[in-house]
């Protein structure tokens, strides 16, 4: 098994992982939202590699719980959408209540971690390629976190994981807790501290603040449009996190038909909360990009970094690389 630590080579090399961040091109973080998932099926080991081969400082899985507590990377517990279960496990649909939702499909929770190894991953839009589907497993986040230190040493610079608790109080509910779990893999990974590779994320507050006493990592606290993003909850915030993940509509606001308003003065509140701030999330497609771009996606990658964000999340991270590198030559 390769350990985390073989990243003490590249701290003896010189290549130090900051105390606020592991630095990318101009100190912007690249995070590779559910790998490369642009370009290959979220969540897959094929998917994570791919972003890393293409300038990712960071990949983001998001974790749920197996029937038997392995933490898995996936967006959320049904699996009906991003995999082929529906083929190969078709008497296991039900319907259930997650987070006051009714949903009905395949849930993690009902499977053990040898069923979950039977089923092939797809892709989830229907505008995107689907030549990969049926190619590649669900990985552990184990194996992510294996992936992480072992292409370190490949590519020369640190990799870092930034995993977030998926329905953490809804798993507790069933007696899956995520916390524990994942505090006891990165202790076993020697990942415990501000400066190692890994920031762990969530929208609940109460997972962050559970994890907050168990292990030193940077934490994040995820925001969605709409969130309270007031000075005085940045204040509240940073007594338990390290940093913010808004949506970036919350630092780049829209007009109903799309189209950019004047920025909010989110970033320069929440650094004066001593607070990082990594945005979500950077997509090329037009479905996606504003037209006030110009089918030109550097240019929002632009927009974000003039703004002073520290790191995004993007699905394209050969995109991001170009983007921020090339701005790093003017
Ligand atoms: O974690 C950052 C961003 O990924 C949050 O949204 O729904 O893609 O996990 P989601
Ligand atoms: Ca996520």
């Amino acid at each position: 098994m390769v350990n985390i630590r073989t990243l003490a080579a590249f701290v003896a090399a010189g290549v130090v992982l900051s105390t606020a961040l592991a630095p990318g091109p101009r100190g912007i973080l690249i995070i590779g939202h559910r790998g490369a998932s642009g370009h290959r099926p979220e969540h897959t080991i094929e998917s994570y590699t791919l972003a890393i081969e293409m300038g990712a400082d960071v990949i983001e899985p998001d974790l749920v719980s197996t029937k038997d507590g392995v933490l898995i990377a996936r967006h959320e517990n049904e699996i009906g959408g991003t995999t082929d279960v529906a083929d190969k496990f078709p008497a296991r649909k039900t319907t259930k209540q997650v987070d006051g939702q009714a949903m009905s499909g395949w849930f993690t929770e009902d499977f053990t971690l040898a069923e979950i190894k039977t089923l092939r991953a797809r892709e989830r839009l229907a505008f995107r390629s689907h030549d990969f589907d049926g190619k590649f497993l669900v990985p552990t986040f184990e194996e992510i976190v294996e992936l992480a230190a072992r292409k370190s040493a490949e590519v020369g610079r640190p990799i870092a994981t930034y995993p977030e608790t998926k329905h953490p109080t809804y798993f507790r509910g069933i007696g899956l807790p995520l916390e524990e779990r994942l505090v006891a893999l990165l202790e076993k990974h020697h990942l415990t501290t501000k400066t190692d590779p890994v920031f762990i994320q969530s929208f609940e507050p109460s997972s962050l603040q559970r994890l907050r006493p168990q292990i030193g990592v940077r934490l994040m606290q995820l925001l969605d449009e709409g969130a309270d993003a007031s000075p005085a909850r940045l204040a509240e915030i940073a007594r338990y996190a390290d940093g913010i993940g808004p949506n970036k509509r919350l630092v780049v606001p829209a007009a109903p038909d799309g189209h950019l308003l004047p920025a909010t003065h989110l970033v320069e509140d929440a650094h004066g909360a001593g607070l990082f701030v990594h945005v979500w999330t950077m997509r090329s497609e037009a479905q996606f990009l504003s037209a006030s771009y110009g089918g030109d996606p550097a240019k929002e990658y632009e927009q974000f970094r003039a703004l002073g964000v520290d790191g995004l999340f993007t699905d394209f991270p050969d995109v991001a690389a170009r983007a921020v590198r090339s701005a790093k030559k003017d």
